[in-house]
């Protein structure tokens, strides 16, 4: 069963250590998230994928590493400081201020082509508050989306010395075009990538590490001849689709959208979606538009910009003339991408029926449960309903919902009703005998390469040989860890849980012969591998 719920893989993420909520110790702070000792791996094995493919596998790409902080006048001319915003609707009754293009396209049925439809339709009382019903609705107006801050030791209380947190990654580049050009002797087509952090002041963030406040991107600047532009296009599209199936995504969770018209930034000639099917529905995953000249024109020195030092444009050897290039632009989030892998690679399974009866006691104590939730006083109604409708769902499908029950039983919400500690003591040992939760994920995308097991921690012989032989696999360049901790068939639950593709026991044969069981995470089927020829074997399984 692949992930249903994205409940299900915020659990198992807090669980195993790939992503925590950020400043937990003072009650977090909304929408933002610390990437634990395995979401770190996870999350670089895939900035590490993309950079090897767009920047070391191709020949017209180079890497850049701008700076967060740039000077103003960047956003003023890229266009962000005037409209990098979300309109905003505040409702007189109940005070809240909803996203007004939202509000439009829940109740219309359809997206709003601009602030003056969403005004007209606020007007005509045609849209009411999501919360309350009210139709007294202010004017919609635009909210900007850059966080603000200031350099220098003063805050003067103007804005002398303001700058932003960069909401893109792209301006970087754009504003580094020339150098880079001069300096690595480029001609077009050519590209330039980047990964780095991104702030937007989001007013709707949420579902995990969809849409934060704070997030990576992974963008690419790719330059062409005016008119060359759509075919560079359409290719981009096919390569950044092919990235993720190479990956081991799912051919039937991804998907190509045209954005429409009344839907593109205001730079985009033409813009494509990448959307994954996630847990809450198909959402982008990485954007890829047509910016045509539109930011190497907006910072280049013109009486529309008097700022600008100079022209960011290219010299044509074969036209012997200037030419200001088109740009395509492949836009990808790495927490958007890290959390589709991760929804992807998701499977819990039942492996063995338990007995009837301890299914049955099991069923009336998740009931009970469910029933405690919804009397209990005190607590949020989206907690409330969240926990309920999950409760009910497992104990009607128990036992195949049996590897849901897990996400449940960890939820520290469900930790503070009662009940909840006889559904541990009863599920927790069920689930453990009958049930295996997995994360099929692309070996080069797994936090740990290799796991190696003595068969028995209290030989010596076989401790030492296992530590010697992932000490060989380390200094190979694999993520290898060893690990004694419980038997065998436990340890092998605990890498299939993380995602990990290899599990190796060292074993009395191997004291003998030098060979090694290696257990495959996904077919579960054991080989046995000279130890000496390990590191190579899996090397190129990895490649
Ligand atoms: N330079 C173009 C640009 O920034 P975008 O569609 O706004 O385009 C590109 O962002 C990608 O960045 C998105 O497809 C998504 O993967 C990621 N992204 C954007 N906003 C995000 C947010 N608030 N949280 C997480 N990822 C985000």
């Amino acid at each position: 069963m692949p992930a249903t719920s994205l409940d299900t893989i915020v659990s198992l993420c807090k669980r195993r250590g790939f992503v925590f909520p950020s400043s937990s110790v003072y009650g977090g702070l909304g929408s933002t998230w610390d990437y634990g000792p395995l979401g770190v791996e996870l999350k670089n094995n895939v900035k590490r994928a993309w950079w090897r493919s767009v920047v070391h596998e191709r020949d017209d790409m180079e890497g850049l590493d701008a700076a967060i902080l740039m000077n103003r006048l960047v956003w003023k001319y890229s266009g962000h400081e005037a409209t990098f915003s979300d309109p905003m609707t505040d409702c007189r009754a109940c005070k809240t201020r909803p996203r007004a293009d939202h509000v439009f396209a829940a109740q219309k049925g359809r997206d709003p082509k601009g602030l003056a439809e969403i005004n007209a339709a606020i007007e005509a009382k045609e849209i009411a508050c999501p919360k309350c019903g009210s139709k007294d609705l202010t004017p919609a107006r635009p909210f900007n989306l850059m966080f603000r801050t200031s350099v220098g030791p003063v805050d003067s209380g103007d804005d002398s010395g303001l700058v932003y947190l960069r909401p893109e990654t792209a301006q970087g580049i754009f504003v580094n075009f020339g150098n880079v050009l001069d300096t690595m002797r480029r001609k077009l087509p050519f590209g330039i990538a980047q990964v780095g952090k991104a702030f937007r002041n989001e007013i709707t963030p949420g579902n995990f590490t969809f849409r934060t406040r704070e997030f990576e991107q992974m963008e690419i600047e790719y330059f062409v001849r005016p008119g060359e532009d759509e075919a560079a296009h359409d290719a981009w599209i096919a390569e950044r689709k092919n990235w993720y199936l190479q990956l081991g995504m799912r051919k039937e969770n991804l998907r190509v959208r045209e954005q429409e018209k009344h839907e593109l930034a205001h730079y985009a000639k033409r813009c494509v979606d990448l959307e994954y099917l996630f847990p809450m529905g198909w959402s982008e995953l990485e954007g890829i538009a047509n910016r045509t000249d539109f930011d190497l024109r907006a910072h280049s020195r013109s009486p529309e910009n008097p700022d600008a030092v100079g022209e960011l444009k290219y010299f044509d050897q074969e036209q012997k003339k200037h030419l200001v290039p088109y740009v395509i632009e492949p836009s990808a989030g790495a927490d958007r991408a890290t959390l589709a892998f991760l929804c992807d690679a998701y499977e819990d399974a039942l492996v063995k029926e338990p007995p009837a009866e301890e299914t049955a006691k099991l069923r009336d104590l998740v009931e009970s449960f469910a029933r405690s939730v919804g009397r209990r006083e005190g607590m949020a109604a989206d907690v409330k309903q969240r926990l309920v409708s999950a409760a009910e769902a497992i104990a009607a499908g128990l036992p195949a919902t049996l590897p849901r029950l897990i996400g449940l039983m960890e939820d520290g919400e469900a930790g503070s009703i009662e009940v909840m500690k006889k559904v541990r003591g009863v599920g927790e040992k069920i689930a453990e005998e009958h049930t295996r939760t997995v994360l099929h994920l692309h070996p080069r995308l797994a936090p740990l390469t290799v796991a190696v097991f003595p068969l028995k921690r209290n030989d010596a012989r076989l401790v030492e040989l296992a530590r010697s032989l992932k000490r060989d696999l380390q200094k190979a360049g694999l993520r290898a860890v060893y690990d004694d901790t419980g038997a065998i068939g436990k340890l092998y639950r605990r890498q299939d849980e993380i995602g990990t593709p290899w599990c190796i026991t060292v074993d009395f044969q191997s004291l003998e012969d030098q060979t090694v069981t290696v257990r495959d995470r996904d077919s579960m089927q054991q080989e046995r591998l000279k130890a000496p020829e390990l590191a190579t074997a899996l090397t190129s399984r990895l490649a």
